[in-house]
């Protein structure tokens, strides 16, 4: 069946969907793990290069998804757990190399604890926005500091909203227009409303023989430096800044930052 959109324009669940599986049910986690994209090696290697480097004993991984870049990681011998919220998603991990050794509990990244204390909590892929609200974003930082051990480091990978190509007037930014060869295509677009810093991801599919398939996806967008204040409420400060995981320096023209934030010295385990 395809999506349905209610009156908010949010695409509803599909058939068989389990409605607590949230934004990456059965039907989406499906389909996550086919080749190419974000699960290329040359994708998902300079991550686990860089996740590893900055490992110094148990890590932790934020909304762990299929095990894309945990079950990598721990193979290299990192002991790795995870918080995820699908358990659709989580489902995938197991049948990984290296993902029977990841250790994932179900639950809310905002406020779910896991038992330990962690050298490294890791959130990418542009998680930390499908967390919609200011203030449900720093419950993120809050949670990561209290499993961080003192000097404990949490790193978050993210696109930059491109507001930058928005002209007077309008809100909407096209991604990908791809017309189909036998007819049909995708559209690919987001939408902004910059008072708020909501924004929604859209994803338009039309079949060849013009079936049309609708999912709009709820996010919000936060600058880096919006971040470092949600560190610092949680007792981190700011380590390393780069565009991407090759570690170049962050400038006006970056699409993406992946950020690192060290917890005080001075803090225990909170919380
Ligand atoms: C884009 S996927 C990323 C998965 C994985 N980290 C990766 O890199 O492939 C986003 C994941 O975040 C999960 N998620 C979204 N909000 C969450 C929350 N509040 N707590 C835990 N997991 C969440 C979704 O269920 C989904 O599996």
């Amino acid at each position: 069946m395809s999506d349905e959109v209610n009156s908010s324009g949010a695409a509803l669940v599909e058939q068989g969907d389990d409605p607590a599986d949230g934004w990456f049910p059965e039907s989406v986690a499906a389909g996550y793990d086919g080749p190419g994209g974000a699960n290329a090696p040359e994708v998902v290697t300079p991550a686990v290069d860089v996740l590893e480097d900055l490992a110094d004993g148990p890590v932790l991984e934020f909304a762990v998804g299929t095990g894309r870049i945990a079950a990598p990681l721990a193979a290299r011998g990192v002991r790795v757990s995870g918080i995820e919220l699908s358990r659709a998603m989580a489902a995938r991990i197991a049948s990984k190399p290296g993902g029977d050794a990841v250790d994932v509990t179900i639950g809310d990244m905002t406020s779910t604890r896991v038992v330990g204390q962690f050298s490294l909590v890791y959130l990418v892929f542009n998680t930390i926005s499908n967390v919609t609200t200011q203030d449900a974003q720093v419950d993120v930082f809050r949670n990561a500091a209290a499993h961080l051990r003192p000097g404990g480091l949490f790193l978050v990978e993210v696109g930059l909203p491109d507001l930058r190509r928005l002209p007077p007037g309008q809100d909407t930014v096209p991604f990908t227009v791809a017309p189909g060869h036998e007819g049909g295509g995708y559209v690919g677009f987001d939408q902004y409303d910059v008072v708020t810093q909501e924004f929604t991801s859209n994803h338009i599919t039309v079949s060849p023989d013009g079936i049309g398939r609708f999912r709009r996806i709820p996010f919000r967008y936060a600058w880096p430096a919006e971040m470092d204040l949600m560190a610092r409420i949680a007792g981190m400060k700011p380590k390393y800044r780069w565009a991407d995981w090759d570690r170049s320096e962050l400038t006006a023209d970056s699409t993406k930052h992946v950020s690192v934030w060290e917890k005080d010295q001075a803090l225990g385990a909170l919380g």
